[in-house]
């Protein structure tokens, strides 16, 4: 009897999905193909969990967020947990937040299987620095209030306040500034550096999601009353003039009350 034996190769992949701004929804078509397909997911905290039911029964399942009480993984432990399942397994996909390329250092995972000859596809978000604002009904672009909108975020690598916000301060643009809870007093103090007091500010928590929560004020009055509100990450901090069109800044008669399409 002639026995063939089947050597399986395996052929590590890495598709990297954006799992859009929390509600789950507002996830892609191509995204849940993706989970269809996947061996291992590794997903982040911003991800919404109930995502992973798209997946194969037998899926690897493996969380790599922080949560409260626990430590998140570095960059580095996540790059290496890629590789050794996707060697080991083959497909993997990597769920983030939002969109992968915005503040998602998808980029840094591609650099580092490319070494490994993983092959590489990416699916697009929608990121929370647009969908979070629009979905309280703040346009980050309107015509006659401004021509431009910055997507910065509050920390650096070096865990310092980003030198652009002072830049964008200057400017007309919306900004919408990421993960910048814990330095909402120094932003707000630099926009009143530059004659913004009194400029309107929208902070939003868990947007898109049955948890959110917004404030509104101005550069002088957010950050006490976020303070008092308990307001923290995640969330979206969005400066400029546009949040003046929010629901709550309108009158009675001018105001637009946004039903759920579901
Ligand atoms: C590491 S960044 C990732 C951004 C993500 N890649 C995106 O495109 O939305 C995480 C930050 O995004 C913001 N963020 C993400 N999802 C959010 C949500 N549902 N509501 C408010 N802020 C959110 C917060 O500022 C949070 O600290």
């Amino acid at each position: 009897m002639l026995l063939i034996f089947y050597m399986i190769e395996i052929k590590p992949h890495l598709t990297l999905v954006g799992a859009g701004p929390g509600d789950p929804e507002l996830f892609t078509l191509k995204g849940i193909k993706a989970l269809k397909a996947a061996d291992v997911v590794l997903y982040d905290a911003l991800a919404n969990d109930s995502l992973l039911e798209y997946c194969k029964e037998d899926v690897v399942k493996i969380f790599v967020g922080k949560r409260r009480g626990s430590c998140a993984f570095s960059q580095e432990e996540i790059n290496h947990l890629i590789v050794e399942n996707g060697l080991k397994y083959g497909h993997v996909v990597r769920l983030k937040g939002g969109d992968s390329f915005v503040f998602g250092r998808g980029y840094e995972e591609i650099e580092f299987v490319r070494k490994y000859n993983f092959g590489v596809s990416i699916v697009p978000g929608i990121s929370s620095s647009i969908a979070v604002p629009e979905m309280q009904l703040i346009p980050l672009t309107a015509r006659g209030l401004n021509e431009s909108f910055w997507v910065t975020t509050g920390t650096t690598k070096s865990g310092e306040l980003s030198k652009d916000i002072a830049i964008a301060a200057q400017s007309s643009a919306t900004v919408v500034i990421l993960m910048a809870m814990s330095k909402l007093e120094e932003i707000t103090t630099i926009f009143s550096t530059f004659g913004k007091s009194t400029t309107p500010v929208a902070i939003i928590q868990h947007g898109t999601t049955p948890k959110e929560n917004y404030l509104l004020g101005t550069v002088a009055t957010i950050a006490p009353l976020a303070r008092a509100k308990g307001i923290d990450n995640p969330a979206i901090i969005v400066v400029g003039d546009v949040v003046n069109l929010h629901p709550d800044f309108l009158s009675r008669n001018d105001s637009i009350h946004l039903f759920d399409i579901s």
